[in-house]
């Protein structure tokens, strides 16, 4: 080969990698892709926001599973904490073509626009976790938050021996799963002589947890129980009960049972319980690819949930019924 040709193949060369590396598709920012070579199918997934533990191992349990698949690709985009952001993401993941979506919403009424948009335009979405208003989706996967609500309001009216002044650390009430574990809660807890003596909306985030019930601890000399919404909320509560040596007058129960953070806080008696809530990841890659395959899904998946106390734990909880 004389110097010519030399060039020439090295131009060439130089070519085909450019060209391949062009056509690697990049992650815009807030969006994460699991790299999949010859993937059949795009899974776009809409996370409302990544800042509690929970949610960070929702999509890593959508992670672990959609790994398994080879012929699927998991495009992941945080919204933040955002219900305008996560429309405008949805709304992306419909301009993208992808060929199904997965969305935990934020809120349930700000969703159900991008939503029913996509369902209309034939992309297949699932709902995990939390609600959209309405029926326009292929399939809702969740454990039953009015039940588990109402197991919580049960066990705690049990423990107190049929009264005592609850604290109620409420959820964003403006997102199923809030709604639910409060009325199943106040279902639960019917007939008892048990005393509501402040309830508040902490909005799923352990600081303004912490803040509301500073206000509880200021303005009331007895608390029996703190029951919280979810375990960072019932967390919060404890640090401030703690800051002014309350935290052994009153119990705290809440719900999630991760096992780095709910389940780890019954361990150490932190908690008096915690209530699972699935984060249904796993499920959510199986339930797609049913539907991607065109084999009929449910149009909605109930997933069990578990309750770990002190005494229990150890033998992996019970199942609530
Ligand atoms: C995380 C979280 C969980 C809760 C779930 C309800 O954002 O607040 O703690 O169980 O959302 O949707």
């Amino acid at each position: 080969m004389n110097r010519q040709n030399i060039l020439i193949l090295v131009i060439f060369i130089a070519l085909i990698i450019t060209i391949g590396c062009g056509k690697k598709e990049r992650a815009t920012a807030g969006e994460e892709k699991q790299e999949e070579a010859g993937h059949k199918w795009t899974i776009g997934m809409s996370q409302c926001n990544l800042g509690e533990p929970w949610r960070v191992q929702m999509n890593q349990d959508i992670k672990n599973e959609a790994a398994k698949h080879p012929e699927i690709r998991a495009v992941f985009k945080d919204a933040q904490n955002d219900s305008l952001k996560q429309r405008a993401q949805i709304e992306e993941f419909i301009s993208a073509g992808v060929d199904l979506i997965v969305v935990s919403p934020k809120e349930a009424a700000p969703l159900i626009q991008p939503v029913v948009a996509a369902y209309e335009k034939g992309i297949p979405v699932i709902v995990l976790d939390r609600r959209v208003i309405g029926d326009k989706y292929t399939c809702f996967i969740g454990a039953d938050n009015k039940i588990i609500g109402k197991t919580a309001g049960q066990w705690i009216v049990e423990k107190l021996g049929g009264k005592g002044k609850v604290v109620e650390l409420k959820g964003l009430m403006t997102s199923t799963p809030g709604q639910d574990r409060h009325t199943g809660f106040r279902e639960g807890i019917e007939g008892s002589e048990l005393e509501i003596i402040f309830e508040a909306d902490m909005k799923w985030l352990e600081p303004s947890a912490r803040k509301e019930m500073e206000s509880a601890l200021a303005r009331y000399p007895q608390i029996d129980l703190v029951y919280a919404h979810n375990d960072p909320g019932a967390h919060g509560a404890y640090l401030a009960a703690k800051a002014v040596n309350r935290e052994n007058e009153m119990m705290f129960v809440g719900i999630d049972a991760l096992p780095h953070e709910g389940k780890i806080y019954v361990q150490q008696s932190i908690m008096a319980a915690s209530f699972e809530y699935p984060t249904g990841g796993k499920e959510a890659i199986q339930t797609a690819l049913d539907i991607l395959s065109r084999k009929s899904v449910p149009k909605e998946i109930t997933l069990s949930s578990r309750v770990f106390t002190k005494e229990n734990i150890e033998q992996g909880g019970e199942l609530i019924k």
